[in-house]
Parts: structure tokens; C-alpha cells; sequence
């Protein structure tokens, strides 16, 4: 995610800006930048770091005055937080700034045609591509809405832009697809932003814009129209939320919000994934494929919820590459003395980058000589920075200490990961890993359809909220579910709970079954091996037989618990690896709300930090 904003009236456009980029700095704080119209010119500051960087850079540099800019508050995701990769992008002769939030799938070939162009491309991202393609066509059509519907029609993935152009010095133009873009809509002034908290000072009447969209601002009025230019139909709306609630999405807390944009966060991380040809292109693992072929061991290595990843990616890992994977927790690997060489392939799994535990774990791997491959969800961090390649996940900024999207992003990095070692090792064929990656695209909107049928979870949470112990149990990929759940719980509702492997239950844990003690079972996919299904449904009549609550977690069409279920959670089918993407969700809004239902402080639970930098 990244945060951007543009203004058109009669106020100073850089301050307007920078007040909307403050409150936009939840959605990404790796570099900022404005560019500002005036006298016949186009100036623009931009700079690594957060927004304060910035700030001072104005303060040392200042730019001209003018009434009408563009700013840009940036979630690094393609090329690291440089002031070069910084937003505002301008094309070669200065006279177009462009800012952007979202992928472009097809940058590097667009990159290319326009070096042949003779275009000199100065940063490592995908929008600087955008400056340069609306200069060409403004050049042509001589109208920045004009130029910005033929650069679109032209862009794959998921985009909002923003631009100005020095040639039209009332105007500022908007684009989206796939990608939030809100109008403000104020008295002798208008502003465009990715969420109604960077306007809501100045105005709360607002216009949603929909898919495939572009959008003409002046001081004085608001165009909408198609990609082709047609006019478009729009919705506005009264912005009743406060500007704090605005930051949340209108959720009460960012993890409410992070649990929601999980199917968002999903397609964006396989976005740019997959080439014209079908295969996978997994760009910034920079491991020569031929390393990569002669791995003979996998060790991921992980803390926290990161480490449940890693739990459910040796199943696809094992299964699709037959290379031997062991997970480690980050904190314990090190002192163990792990057998490591050339031929290891460690991977590091953290959403922050900058996990302690798992860095000092990731120096010791390399100093045995072995290679590190970063799954991490910020870019430039220093987890990646210390890896030999890395697989960045795109869920945009996680907020709430509680992770979630990242954990979802985290899956579906190395599900990849692991049908790329079986793309480049042979033992996946090109239509096996094309029926997984189908199967994946669809996941975002299975995750939907789960959280649309959330209520009976939250309702079960609130009843629950006087108890002090929950146990979770599951099997096969459910047995890392389970461990989540249990994690989510302990770290949210400060309530004792734990996470078993169901098989493991007659060898102590059972003794814990007592009158009504609620107990989560995620059940796995009736058709992965009957046998194991049939054995949980056994486990949960145990339970039952002895006076748990059982709360069972099972595929529509799954029957054969239901005699046993007290309370059932249904997720649609899946197959069965990727059964945690939908089983897990349940889970995180179960924790959350029971979480509240106690009164507790959701974002920022006591005791912990969203990033553990120290051993
Ligand atoms: C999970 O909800 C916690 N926030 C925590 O376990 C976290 O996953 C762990 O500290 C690892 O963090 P990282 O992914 O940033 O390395």
C-alpha cells in the first residue's frame, strides 16, 4: 500500500499535500514526495524515509508555491526505499510527475520500449515507466486525461495513479484499477487521495471511483470518465467517519481492517508472478537456478506466527520438490549447532525484516556457507538486505502487532517458492504448477467468502469471553493452524491456549479435557487422505466423550462431523495445501473479537512490539 494525494484550489498545494500525507504515513513510510505546478513550471522533492525526511528536505530546498501538486507516501514493493525509487516519478524533460500505489505486471517490457525510445529511466520501480509513457502521449493528445486513458489501457496489474503535467497547470489526473482512489470534493477546491483521511479536514463530501477510471480535477470541478473516456457513473457520499476512524478503513482497529484486506493482499502477492509463457518468474530470487537444482536440504527458519508459515510450507515444499525441509524456531536454531553447507537452502521468513532472532539465525547459515532466500514483507529491510535473494510478499503495511495478512502473503509466498524449486528441479511439469497457481488466484476470493460469514465466529467469541483456557487441535496442515490459533489467542485475549497436533492428544494433553472446555479442531479436507479425516472425527468424539465444547473448523459438504460439532465453522473446499489460507481466518477473527469482547487493547496488546529487534 502506499499513500497518495492531489490538490486543486486555492490553498498552498505543498501544504495541503504534506498534511494529507501525515495522514496517509499508516500506509507506507519508506520514502515521500511532492510535486507542486507554478509559474509555468513543475518542481518536485522527494526522499527516503519517513515523511519528517522529507520535511526537512523542504525546509533546506524549498519549493515554489502553486496551488495545485501532487504527494506520494510509499510501501516499497518494486525497488528498494531509495530517494531515486522515491514517488514523485518525472519523465526526462521534467514537465510530467507521477505518482502511484499498486503493481504494474507488465513494467519491464514497457521499460524496454521505451529505452529503445531513447528514454533515460533513472530508479529500479515500475512507475517511473508511467512518467515517461504520458509524456509521449500528452505529447500527442495534448491533454493530461487523454494521455493518462491511453497509458492506462496500456498498464496489467493494479494501479491508482496520480499526475500532473506542467503544460496544464490547473489539472491533476487520477487513474485506477484494483487500487483505492477517493475525490474530495471542497468549495473553490478538490483533492484526490487513497483514503478519505487525507481530505477529511478540509471536506467530507466525497466521490468513490470505480474500477477502470479517470478522474479530471480543477479547483472548480471534477470529470469523471472510462478508460475509453466515456462518462462514468459515480457514487458520492458523506464521509461520516473521524479522521483517526478514516486511518482505520472506518474499522475500530487496524487489525480489523488488516483481516479484511487479506484477499487484496493475496492477489497482490501472486501479481507479477507468472510470465506471458506461464511460468513462474519469481524475479527477485537472485539464487542461480542451478544452486537452487542442486539443494539437497531445506531450513526455514522463522519466529511467531512466521514460523506457522513455515510449519505449513515443509508440506508443500516436501511434497511438490522432494527436498528435505526442517523448520526451525529463529531463537533456538544457532545454539543447536545445525548441520549446514553449500548445498542448504535456508529461508527466512519475517514480515518486519528486522526480527532479531532470525537474523542472527540467518548470519549463522551463511557463515556455514549456506544460501538465504528472504521471504519478508518490507522491502529493504535488513533480513533481506543480509539474504542472498529475497521474495518479497505485497500485504502493505501490517499496522496491528497481531499479524495477519502478512501471515496469509507469507503462505502464498512459499507455496510459490516451492513450486518454483519444483518448476526449476523438474518435479512439478509446467500444468501441475499452472493447476496450483489457478487454484491460488482463487483463494482471495474464497477468503471473502469466509469473512462474509463471520458473525456465528464473533458471536461464539463473546460467549466465550469469561473462559480461560481454549485448546486447538489439528492435523496434517491444520496442525500449524492450530498452533496459529492458539498464538493469536494467547497474544490478543491474554487467555491460556495452546495448540496440539490431534494425534498427540492420548499422549498427555486428553488429561486437559474437562466439562465444557471449549476446544477448536480444524478439520482437514475430506478428500487430502480419508484416513487422516477419519482419525480427527475420532479425535473430536473423544474430546466430546469426555465434555469438550467442540468447535470444529470443516470443508463445506463435510459431513461426517457434524454429529460431533457443538459449534461448526464451515470454509469452502479447498485443495488440500492451501487449506490454511481459508482455515486460518476464522481463527484471527475469533481471537480478535474475544480479544475485545475482554476489553483489550486489539492493536497494541500488552507486553509486545510489531517487531522484536532484539535476541
Ligand atoms: C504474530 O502475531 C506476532 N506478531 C509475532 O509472533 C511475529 O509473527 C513474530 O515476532 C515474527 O515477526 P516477523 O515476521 O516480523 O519476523
Amino acid at each position: 500500500m502506499c499513500g497518495i494525494v492531489g490538490y486543486a484550489g486555492g490553498q498552498s498545494a505543498l501544504d495541503v499535500v504534506v498534511a494529507g500525507l501525515k495522514r496517509l504515513e499508516y500506509r507506507g513510510y519508506d520514502s515521500a514526495g511532492v510535486a507542486v505546478l507554478s509559474d509555468g513550471g513543475l518542481a518536485a522533492a522527494k526522499k527516503a524515509g519517513k515523511l519528517v525526511n522529507l520535511e526537512k528536505e523542504l525546509v533546506n530546498r524549498p519549493l515554489a508555491g502553486g496551488s495545485v501538486g501532487i504527494g506520494h507516501t510509499r510501501w516499497a514493493t518494486h525497488g528498494g526505499p531509495t530517494d531515486v525509487n522515491a514517488h514523485p516519478h518525472l519523465d526526462n524533460a521534467g514537465r510530467v510527475a507521477v505518482v502511484h500505489n499498486g503493481i504494474i505486471e507488465n513494467f519491464a517490457a514497457l521499460r524496454e520500449e521505451l529505452a529503445d525510445r531513447g528514454h533515460d529511466l533513472a530508479s529500479e520501480t515500475d512507475t517511473e515507466v508511467v512518467a515517461h509513457l504520458l509524456a509521449e502521449e500528452f505529447s500527442s493528445a495534448g491533454d493530461l486525461a487523454e494521455a493518462m486513458r491511453l497509458v492506462c489501457r496500456r498498464l496489467d496489474g493494479a494501479f491508482t495513479l496520480v499526475a500532473v503535467h506542467a503544460d496544464q497547470p490547473d489539472v491533476v489526473v487520477g487513474a485506477r484499477r484494483n487500487s483505492p482512489l477517493v475525490v474530495g470534493v471542497g468549495e473553490g477546491e478538490n483533492f484526490l487521495a487513497s483514503d478519505v483521511s487525507a481530505f477529511i479536514a478540509h471536506t467530507r463530501s466525497a466521490i468513490e471511483l470505480g474500477q477502470d477510471q479517470v478522474v479530471e480535477l480543477t479547483r472548480d470541478g471534477v470529470t469523471v470518465t472510462d478508460f475509453d473516456g466515456a462518462p462514468a457513473d459515480v457514487r458520492a457520499y458523506h464521509v461520516d467517519w473521524d479522521a483517526s476512524a478514516a486511518e482505520k478503513g472506518g474499522y475500530d482497529y487496524f487489525m480489523l481492517k488488516e483481516i479484511a484486506e487479506q484477499p487484496k493482499a493475496v492477489a497482490d502477492t501472486l501479481l507479477g508472478r507468472i510470465d506471458g509463457s506461464g511460468r513462474l518468474t519469481l524475479d527477485e530470487v537472485r539464487i542461480p537456478d542451478a544452486v537452487l537444482r542442486e539443494a539437497d536440504k531445506v531450513v526455514i527458519i522463522a519466529c511467531g506466527t512466521a514460523f506457522h508459515a513455515g510449519l505449513i510450507a515443509k508440506y508443500a515444499i516436501e511434497h511438490w520438490t522432494r527436498i528435505p525441509c526442517e523448520v526451525e524456531l529463529a531463537s533456538e536454531f544457532r545454539y543447536r549447532d545445525p548441520i549446514l553447507g553449500q548445498k542448504t537452502l535456508v529461508i527466512a521468513i519475517s514480515q518486519s525484516g528486522e526480527t532479531m532472532d532470525t537474523l542472527m539465525a540467518l548470519r549463522h547459515a551463511r557463515e556455514q556457507g549456506a544460501k538465504v532466500l528472504a521471504v519478508c514483507n518490507t522491502n529493504g529491510s535488513t533480513i533481506p538486505r543480509e539474504s542472498d535473494a529475497v521474495l518479497y510478499t505485497h500485504a502493505g503495511p501490517e499496522v496491528a502487532v497481531a499479524s495477519t495478512k502478512a501471515f496469509l502473503t507469507q503462505l502464498v509466498a512459499c507455496y510459490l517458492l516451492a513450486l518454483y524449486l519444483g518448476q526449476v528441479r523438474g518435479t512439478k511439469w509446467g500444468d501441475e504448477i499452472h493447476a496450483v497457481v489457478r487454484e491460488l488466484a482463487r483463494i482471495g476470493d474464497e477468503v471473502e467468502r469466509v469473512l462474509e460469514t463471520m458473525e456465528p465466529v464473533r458471536a461464539l467469541a463473546r460467549s466465550l469471553a469469561h473462559k480461560d483456557t481454549v485448546l486447538f487441535l489439528g492435523r496434517h496442515v491444520g496442525y500449524p493452524v492450530a498452533l496459529e490459533g492458539a498464538l493469536k489467542l494467547k497474544e490478543l485475549a491474554y487467555m491460556h491456549a495452546e495448540g496440539f497436533a490431534a494425534g498427540e492428544l492420548k499422549h498427555g494433553p486428553i488429561a486437559l479435557i474437562e466439562e465444557d472446555l471449549p476446544v477448536v479442531v480444524v478439520v482437514p479436507s475430506p478428500k487430502a487422505r480419508s484416513v487422516l479425516h477419519d482419525k480427527i472425527v475420532s479425535n473430536i468424539q473423544e474430546i466430546r466423550a469426555r465434555g469438550a465444547r467442540t468447535i470444529v473448523i470443516a470443508e463445506e459438504g463435510d459431513e461426517a462431523v457434524v454429529p460431533y460439532a457443538d459449534h461448526l465453522i464451515r470454509i469452502p473446499a479447498t485443495p488440500t495445501l492451501l487449506q490454511p489460507l481459508v482455515s486460518t481466518v476464522p481463527l484471527q477473527v475469533f481471537a480478535c473479537e474475544l480479544a475485545t469482547a475482554r476489553g483489550n487493547e486489539v492493536d497494541q496488546p500488552r507486553n509486545l512490539a510489531k517487531s522484536v529487534t532484539v535476541e
